[in-house]
């Protein structure tokens, strides 16, 4: 799905002419937009920022008429160059377009425009006794409009699933500069195939969202973290599996930090983590009336799989996710440039595929961490080499094949992005991956929504 599109920007003038001071070529604009957290490297040639559904339907008509790529970015916190524009063309900056629109308490639903920020959510319908469950760990600064583009999920997504399942109605324009507007506020629908699933995780290849309408839930009454230390006789494995659909433990996150990360979370907070194997960081949701009982449920389980110590409580759950949602910036200090990955497994192979990595580790000869939602098999290994070096290519090809091979995913909640794309036919089977290429032909006639990315074989940069 690779196109020649040109190497200048043509018609700068045109672009310049709609959208004033919200366009530049500036370096200082150009700078803001031109990475995410991969090694993926961008050269956006003009920055646009819109304002509304009309001004995105002009861009895509433009980008049309000149086959220039278009591609959509939120904050640019994604780990596989989702939102870069690495075959040049115009980033389109939704940051302007934050307005949250709606909110229908009685129905559980609020519309947003896509660049809204998900702490900015959450802190308008807290009050309201209302939030928005998928919360990635960037979820300080990263939007909804990229949580729909990547189908993100996050800490909570254990209990709450990915952001597929909050995503009730989308509007937008397609590449083709049609635009759309698909969904209902119904909470049940049977009408045919769904598109709202299809569309979300698509990073930005078939369409640019306009408006996003999710679906909400209550805050419960009463929600607080655990931390939990891990001793060197009890496998992360074990714990994943034995909270296995343990619905009345009311837990809503299950979450791993292997030993070197719960030291670099133990400096930054002052909790004191020992476990050999690392910490466990869970949360429970409760009532004033259940609260008790889930506590004492909890310790007994603990102890049951031969965890000691009393576990501890942290009280605001905000505060516990706010300081795991830094891991990434408090490793960049403490590791450097490295590969961070997003794999996933199922629950059985845990512990077979961390003795993998460990082999690819000691195979290079490079220290390695781990981060994990664990309850969910998605780990985050980080391996510390040089991102943008052949060996890492390697590395990352190893990381992936390890999970393949135990029947998992080369990608659990980031997206393909630039670095996966040469997966996408083993991802979803070839005959799917055709029906999946010709969609994306039907939606994107020039291929100028984000080229290059997810629908492979593509061959991505390191
Ligand atoms: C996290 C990001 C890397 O879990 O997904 O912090
Ligand atoms: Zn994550």
């Amino acid at each position: 799905m690779t196109q020649e599109l040109p190497q200048d920007l043509p018609d700068w003038a045109g672009l310049a002419a709609t959208f004033g001071t919200r366009a530049s070529r500036a370096e200082s604009h150009l700078a803001r937009v031109r990475g995410d957290a991969s090694p993926v490297p961008g050269q956006p040639q003009a920055w646009v920022s819109p304002r509304n559904r009309e001004e995105v339907r002009e861009l895509v008509l433009w980008a049309r008429r000149h086959r220039v790529p278009l591609v959509a970015r939120g904050a640019g916190t994604s780990l596989d160059g989702e939102s870069v524009a690495w075959k040049g063309g115009v980033a389109v900056d939704f940051s302007g377009m934050d307005r949250v629109l709606e909110i229908r308490p009685a129905d559980q639903i609020a519309r947003v425009e896509p660049g809204v920020v998900n702490a900015s959510l959450q802190a308008i319908l807290g009050p309201l006794g209302l939030f928005f469950p998928p919360n990635p760990g960037s979820w300080m600064t990263s939007t909804v409009g990229g949580n729909v583009g990547t189908n993100a999920s996050g800490f909570r997504s254990f209990r709450y699933g990915p952001t597929r399942r909050w995503v009730t109605g989308l509007e937008g324009v397609l590449g083709s500069g049609e635009m759309f507007e698909t969904g209902t506020l119904s909470r049940k629908r049977s009408a045919g195939p769904d598109p709202i699933p299809l569309l979300v995780g698509s990073e930005g290849t078939l369409a640019l969202f306009t408006e996003i309408t999710v679906r909400l839930a209550p805050i419960p009454p009463r929600r607080f973290g655990v931390l939990v230390d891990l001793p060197g006789n009890v496998t992360p494995g074990t714990v994943a599996r034995a909270f296995q659909g343990r619905g009345d433990l009311g837990l809503s996150a299950v979450e791993w930090v292997d030993r070197s990360v719960a030291r670099v979370l133990a400096t930054e907070t002052g909790w004191s983590l020992e476990g050999a194997h690392g910490a466990l960081l869970l949360e429970v949701e409760a009532s004033p009336e259940t609260e008790g009982p889930l506590w004492d449920a909890l310790g007994r389980e603990l102890a049951g799989m031969g965890i000691p110590g009393s576990p501890r409580r942290i009280e605001d759950a905000d505060h516990f996710w706010k300081a795991r949602g830094r891991a990434g910036e408090l490793l960049d200090r403490e590791m450097g440039p490295r590969i961070r990955e997003d794999v996933g497994v199922p629950l059985s192979q845990w512990d077979q595929l961390l003795e993998r990595l460990e082999e690819v580790a000691r195979r290079h000869g490079i220290p390695w961490i781990a981060y994990a939602h664990l309850g969910e098999g998605n780990l985050h290994p980080n391996f510390r080499i040089d991102p943008a070096s052949p060996e890492a290519v390697a590395v990352r090809g190893e990381v992936w094949a390890a999970a393949r091979d135990l029947g998992g995913t080369v990608s659990a909640e980031h997206g393909m992005g630039a670095l996966k794309g040469a997966h996408f036919e083993e991802e979803h089977g070839r005959t799917v991956a055709a029906m999946l290429r010709s969609l994306k032909r039907d939606c994107d006639p020039d291929g100028i929504l984000n080229p290059g990315k997810l629908y492979g074989p593509v061959a991505g940069p390191p």
